[in-house]
This record gives C-alpha cells, structure tokens and sequence, in this order.
C-alpha cells in the first residue's frame, strides 16, 4: 500500500506555471463545445488546419459511380492518405472495415435520385444511428436557389440541432442546380447562408473569379468539391488556388478514384493541401508515383487501412 504521507510530500502544482488555455485555431470554431473541437481536430489536422477528406458517396443518388463500383476493392487502399472519409452508412456498415481510425464524415441527407429534381431531399439518417457508427461529423446538401431550397436548409437546420446535442459537427455540402451559375456571387451567398444557419464547415466548389471572397465571407472553414473529372493537372491546379485563396482543404471524390493512379493522385493533393506544393511539383509526384506502381492495388491486410 502506498505511503499517502509520501504522495503528499511529492505533490507539484507547478504554481509559476500558468495553466495552459490556447484557443482552438480552426477558422470560427473556438467557442464550440470539446466534444465538437475534438472530432474536427480528427478532420482537419491540427498542425495546419488543413484537410483531404476523400468523397465517396456518390451512390446516395447516383448508384454505382465509375471508380466506386467496389469501394472494398478501389476506396480501402486510399484510406490510409485520406484525412476522412465522406460516405453514406448503408456503403461504410457493407463495406469498410471498422478498424480504420480515420474520421467518418457521414452522408447524412438523400432521397432523390439523378433521374429526379436533385434538391429534393430529406434528412436520411437519425442522429442515434449516426453516433452509432462513430461519424466524425455529419453531411448535408442545400440547395439554394434549387426548386427545393426551403426544405433543404430545413434539413441543415434539422441535422445541425441533433449534431449540437451530440457534439458532432455538421458539414453544409452547397448543391448547385444546372439553372445556376457556379461564380462568387452565388457561392458566397450560398456558404454564408450554411454557416449562419449553424454548419460547422462548408463543401463548395471553386470558382475561378472571387473565391478569395467567398472563403473569406464564409465565417466557418470552406473544403472544395473536385466536381467532374479533370486531367489531374487542372484538379491539381484548382487544389493549390483554393487552399491559396482561403479554403481549408479539399473533399475531393472523382478527380482522385477516377484518375488511373488514385493512390498516387491522393498523394499528390495532399502535397498539395497540407505541403504547398506548387500544381507543378504535385503533377511530378503524381507522375513518379505512378510510374512507381502506386495504382489502385487491392485491399489486402489491415494495417494498409490505418
Ligand atoms: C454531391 C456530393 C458528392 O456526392 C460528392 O461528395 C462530390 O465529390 P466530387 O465532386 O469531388 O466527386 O457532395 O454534391
């Protein structure tokens, strides 16, 4: 049995040590809850504030997307690059393996498909279920503008309660109708509506004119869709202009599962997002990992997932 008088002698409360209190650096998150801070720091690295979250949940209303036809064989090996994992619960419980320890943003809106009007969508997930799987934060599509923009941003509400009362985060994902031009005007619009109704961060797309306004009117950190595939110069490219301007990373589906070399293209934008790196140099590196056979080689052992 331990001497308690001994314990006493050995206590040190380092009383010329003021107790340390940083503020949480995240753009517009230091007076979120713990819990909260604690799941984005699982998101975006604390080192930079930075993230390359990898989008896999085009199946909620596209079905079996090129690249994502088997998320066992063609997402796992990606996983160990990605900062998180952007994905509905029905592909994570049939098809991710629960030992990874990277952060699930959960897809967490649906119920339209792409024969549809896309905005017409609901909340898809009940926050328990949510907890259940361990989201990390939780996704949901608004629509402003689309013919179903009320109910949308009624979802963001929705979704950003039951996050609140769990302290997981919500990430407002800007849809954008084909009637609607993608420039500043309506991306700050539609960034700065999400994150007044509460989002905790933003998807959006880049814009080639004005994105340096559009983040900074945004109060809560923006990440950029790739949207459609592009030669991976030009996504490289758009990457380093983004996080330039003011995004805080990207979460990037098809220009990374769809090029020929997705580990290497993941790898690349990481250079990119978190190191810097000019469009140029990450083209090189996606070029030389490539030729190094960094393709899309299957998923074999479990440590590859961590
Ligand atoms: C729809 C979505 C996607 O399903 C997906 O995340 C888009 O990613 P990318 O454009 O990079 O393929 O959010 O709006």
């Amino acid at each position: 049995m331990a001497d308690a008088d001994d314990i006493l002698e050995r206590k040190n409360f380092y009383l010329d040590v003021p107790q340390t209190s940083n503020a949480y650096a995240l753009k517009g998150s230091n007076a979120l809850d713990w819990g909260m801070k604690n799941r984005l720091a699982r998101i975006f690295s604390p080192d930079d504030c930075r993230t390359v979250m990898l989008a896999v949940d085009h199946g909620y209303f596209q079905g079996p997307t090129t690249g994502l036809e088997r998320l066992d064989v063609t997402i796992c090996p990606l996983i160990p690059y990605a900062d998180a994992l952007m994905i509905t619960r029905g592909a994570l419980r049939s098809t991710i393996p629960p030992e990874i320890t990277k952060p699930v943003v959960l897809r967490s809106s649906g119920g339209q498909s792409i024969l549809k009007e896309l905005s017409n969508e609901r909340v898809a997930v009940d926050i328990e279920d949510a907890v259940r799987v361990n989201a990390s934060a939780l996704a949901v599509q608004v629509y402003i503008g689309g013919v179903h923009e009320h109910e949308s941003i009624g979802n963001l509400v929705e979704i950003v309660n039951a996050g609140n009362r769990h302290g997981i985060p919500t990430m407002a994902v800007t849809g954008v109708g084909k009637e609607l031009a993608r420039d500043a005007k309506y991306l700050g619009l539609a960034t700065r509506i999400c994150a007044e109704l509460g989002a905790n961060f933003v998807k959006t797309y880049y814009c080639e004119k004005g994105f340096a306004a559009v983040a900074a009117g945004c109060p809560v950190p923006l990440v950029i869709a790739g949207g459609k595939k592009l030669p991976e110069m030009d996504a490289l490219r758009m990457a380093y202009l983004a996080v330039s301007e003011g995004a805080a990373g990207v979460d990037m589906g098809r220009n990374i599962f769809q090029c020929e070399a997705p580990k290497a293209m993941i790898q690349a934008v990481r250079a990119v997002v978190h190191e810097s790196e000019t469009p140029e140099r990450a083209y090189d590196l996606y070029l030389s990992l490539k030729s190094a056979g960094e393709g899309s080689e299957l998923c074999t052992a479990k440590t590859q997932l961590r």
